[in-house]
């Protein structure tokens, strides 16, 4: 393995070998230790076949997207991955092992060098394109276990149907991505989750037992270092068996284990929820699994609330509004946008919708910020993108069943009330401009989405929560992981209504935010309100990339919506690692303190809000207008 790429990974591990060591997890690290050794600057964009097939895949249903992806100008806009989601394993031979192509769907495969997909990665390689694989964390995947019938799913005994990667990661890793020449693997989760001893499947022999570590429904129920432990070790495998480094991880546990917190570490993509399904209620519950998870994505490990579904159901050809919303949402989150149906009989109208190259280009924005919340009710919601060239995106969005009159303001964007602002609608083109406020009519449904032009109300700097993907909460301070309230809960999943309903459950809540408390409300410190900062619980500790700033300057205390009125909290900036600054103990109602740090030469901030009380969840702090201000200012 190239040492550097070596050194990258074992970076995070030396982070975490350090914090350990001194046993004190807020201990500066002075180094950034998000997961960025995969190959996603920006978030991966492309195909898979699971939405448009499910497992019923074969190698014309693939190619023939891909080559559409190529004919229709989509490929030249950065979609690029071709992935083959779950069904493509026959069977994993006995004698050594190594996992078989379902040769009846993938003709290319069989040659009498024994089965292989290096003919089909070739072909997409030819075309331009990157070829992305599918395994689980288990023995057996999930259309295994949830499959009403056995048409696609591996064949032969119990042991040949075993086509996870569990007891087989080096070997399987390194037949991906050495022999095969694959780009890309989503790891899905459901051979740790639906294999236990009393499951019906494995009670009547068809499987063979493996203790469910990943449970869904109850994070107390999962074993969270078991499957970053299993994490850890695919990493390692990624990092033997690709020289170039060209790869990328696609975690898939849906927000179960608590990965909203640590997905980040592991891989480039986290799902945060559930499968998504093409209704538009399902889409909601997965936009919303990751719409206050802004300070949780970065280059390199981005929030993922699945494919996209446009082509199907509630986003087909006869409802382009829907459509239009589910793409501009996807890519105000920096979602990957994979598409998900069959591209060879997509409606131009839709291959219009996902081949908007403005609406492309804030997904791929270099800056690699998601957007924030600046307007956050149930039935509308306002999100805001910094973009690396200084403008910003904005979406407005109506998901309820009435028009509504939105009034966009200034303060919304954070650029000045007495600039002119100008507008460009990046569906219909047309341009406006306001100054102070302005009224737009936006469709049930609908998502307006405008690149913005203002005088910026820092003029010389920038708010953290302007920049989340600068931002990592690398100890968020939540140590009892509670379901996020705020997540629609949909109708719309597997089961029908069958059963209870669902209930909340993914974890996330009291995570740290951008302009809001851990909490969701807005920021507040002894009476004095802030619309721009960081909330968090005490006892948290946040990377921030340093790209050339000269100071940092916040108002910090303990936030006004804290239950503990008596824990005292020291707020401390670390710059690589030194301490530049550090508060007097805050307790509830006081006034802020200034703080401010020279940062001169500094590449690593650390805010760091350190407490004896025992209890963080009562002890949301406040790093009000926290800012990075050029140097001279
Ligand atoms: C899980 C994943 C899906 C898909 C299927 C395949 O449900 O969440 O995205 O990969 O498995 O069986």
């Amino acid at each position: 393995m190239p040492a550097l790429l070596m050194c990258a990974f074992l970076g995070q591990a030396a982070t975490a070998a350090t914090s350990a060591a001194t046993g004190d997890p807020l201990a500066p690290s002075a180094r950034w230790s998000a997961y960025s050794i995969g190959r996603a600057a920006t978030p991966p964009m492309g195909w898979s076949s699971w939405n448009a097939f499910g497992t019923d895949i074969d190698e014309a249903k693939v190619l023939g997207s891909a080559q559409r992806i190529v004919d229709s100008g989509l490929a030249a806009k950065g979609y690029r991955y071709i992935n083959i989601d779950d069904g493509w394993a026959i069977r994993r031979q006995q004698t050594d092992g190594r996992l078989i192509i379902r040769p009846d769907r993938f003709p290319s495969s069989t040659s009498d060098q024994g089965s292989s997909f290096r003919p089909f990665t070739d072909k997409l390689h030819a075309m331009g394109l990157k070829a992305g694989i599918y395994s689980d964390l288990g023995r057996n995947t999930c259309s295994q276990a949830y499959s009403p019938d056995k048409t696609d799913l591996p064949q032969g005994s119990v042991a040949e149907r075993e086509v996870g990667l569990y007891g087989h990661i080096d070997q399987d890793i390194a037949l991906y991505f050495a022999d095969w020449g694959f780009d890309f693997i989503k790891v899905d989760g459901c051979g740790l989750r639906a294999y236990g001893a009393n499951s019906p499947k494995v009670r009547a022999g068809e499987f063979r037992a493996l203790p469910p570590v990943l449970d869904l429904q109850s994070v107390n129920r999962s074993d969270i270092a078991a499957v970053q432990a299993e994490f850890k070790e695919i990493n390692a495998a990624l990092l033997r068996h690709n020289p170039d480094g060209d790869f990328l991880l696609s975690l898939c546990v849906w927000g179960a284990a608590n990965v909203r917190a640590w997905g980040k570490d592991y891989g480039s993509l986290s799902r945060t929820s559930d499968d998504i399904t093409p209704a538009w209620t399902r889409m909601l519950t997965n936009f919303d699994s990751a719409v206050r998870r802004e300070l949780y994505a970065h280059p390199g490990s981005w929030n993922d609330p699945d494919m996209l579904f446009i082509g199907k159901g509630d986003f087909d050809a006869g409802h382009l509004t829907e459509a239009r919303s589910h793409f501009s949402l996807w890519a105000m989150l920096n979602a990957p946008l994979m598409l998900g149906t069959d591209l060879r009989s997509t409606a131009p109208a839709l291959m219009e919708i996902v081949g908007n190259a403005d609406i492309i280009a804030l997904n791929q924005d270099p800056a690699g910020n998601q957007a924030t919340l600046a307007y956050d009710a149930d039935d509308l919601a306002i999100l805001v993108k910094q973009l690396d060239s200084g403008d910003k995106a904005v979406a407005i969005f109506n998901r309820g069943l009435a028009p509504i009159d939105a009034d966009l303001t200034a303060e919304h964007l954070k650029l000045r009330k007495d600039a002119q602002v100008t507008l460009t609608d990046l569906w219909t083109k047309a341009d406006s401009t306001f100054t102070g406020a302005t009224k737009l009519r936006v469709a049930p449904r609908e998502t307006r989405v405008f690149r913005v032009h203002g005088e910026r109300t820092l003029a010389h700097g920038v708010y953290l929560s302007e920049q989340p993907g600068n931002v990592n909460p690398a100890v968020d301070g939540v140590t009892r992981p509670q379901p996020d309230p705020s997540i629609f809960r949909s109708s719309a999943g597997w089961s029908g209504t069958k059963g209870a309903g669902e209930r909340p459950m993914y974890a996330g809540w009291g995570g740290a935010r951008a302009d809001s408390t851990p909490y969701g409300q807005t920021l507040h410190i002894g009476g004095a309100g802030y619309a721009a900062g960081v909330g968090v619980l005490a006892n948290s500790r946040l990377e921030v990339r340093n790209k050339g700033y000269g100071r940092l300057t916040a108002e910090v205390g303990v936030d006004d919506s804290a239950r503990d009125r008596n824990g005292a909290v020291t707020f401390m900036i670390y710059g690589d690692g030194k301490l530049l600054s550090r508060s007097k103990p805050l307790r509830w109602g006081q006034p802020a303190q200034p703080l401010s740090a020279n940062l001169q030469g500094v590449k690593i901030v650390e805010l760091v809000a350190r407490s004896t009380a025992g209890d963080n969840e009562q002890l949301p702090v406040s790093w009000g207008n926290a800012a990075l201000l050029s140097p001279g200012h």
